[in-house]
């Protein structure tokens, strides 16, 4: 794992286009996996002013995103799917129909699971895959304790982490308690994966990310067996 330590958020957001510019001009057709969460809103910022510079284009890329909550409709403001318009499909020139969620809404999330991983392998899988990291150490939603061979699944979320996104949302019994996600195999077959972690609270979790043993108490520290990650992050460890 490769780590890079940036002074702020905003030049580890930098980085983290760049890399990402470097995939949209080097592939034909790239497949991006994308995260939500605070963390790459800046970046996902600069990727729309380049595109809209003429820097970038989205036209030939596929998106695939991690994770959905099971119950939020895509025009829910907390739905996934929502934060991703806002945030940056609307604003750039990448084709709707490209951009793959799961659906939260499905009458069977199981079914939606299956034909979610199918979609992404008939892709072939993310070219660059951008992660945020939980205070727990999940990645997507993979939380503590899910198998490191598992594909897209349904998850019952951790307290702490429906805590963590309350935030969100107008009160407590409003957060999910469920969502879909990729599983940890489907995320470690991307190509090249960048980690991005921001802010002090997270330096824990990063520290065993990075430096501890590989457990699936800690679900990001498989990462340390990916031949291609990087981190990227604010936080001087
Ligand atoms: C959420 C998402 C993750 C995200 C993480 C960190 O629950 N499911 O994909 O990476 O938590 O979020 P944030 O960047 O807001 O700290």
């Amino acid at each position: 794992m490769k780590v890079l330590t940036f002074r702020s958020n905003e030049e580890m957001s930098k980085e983290a286009a760049d890399m990402i510019a470097n995939t949209l001009h080097t592939t034909e057709t790239p497949v991006l996996g994308l995260a939500t969460g605070s963390t790459p809103e800046r970046l996902y910022e600069i990727l729309i002013e380049r595109c809209k510079k003429g820097e970038i284009t989205f036209q030939h890329a596929s998106t695939f995103n991690l994770d959905e909550y099971v119950g939020l409709a895509g025009d829910d403001v907390n739905s996934y799917r929502h934060f991703m318009n806002e945030n940056l499909f609307k604003h750039i020139d990448v084709k709707k129909e490209n951009t793959y969620i799961p659906d939260g809404m499905t009458e069977d999330p199981e079914a939606e699971c299956t034909r979610y991983e199918a979609k992404l392998q008939e892709a072939g899988g993310a070219d660059v895959q951008i992660l945020g990291l939980g205070l727990n150490g999940h990645i997507g939603f993979n939380e503590p304790g899910t198998d490191f061979d598992s594909r897209t699944h349904v998850v019952t979320l951790d307290e702490t982490t429906r805590e963590a996104n309350a935030r969100f949302f107008d009160k407590m019994e409003d957060v999910p308690t469920h969502a879909v996600t990729m599983g940890i195999d489907s995320i470690m077959d991307a190509k090249e994966i960048l980690l991005l972690v921001s802010g002090e609270k997270k330096a824990d979790i990063l520290r065993k990310v990075v430096e501890g043993e590989v457990t699936n108490d800690v679900p990001a520290s498989i990462l340390q067996k990916h031949p291609n990650v990087t981190i990227l992050t604010d936080i001087q460890l």
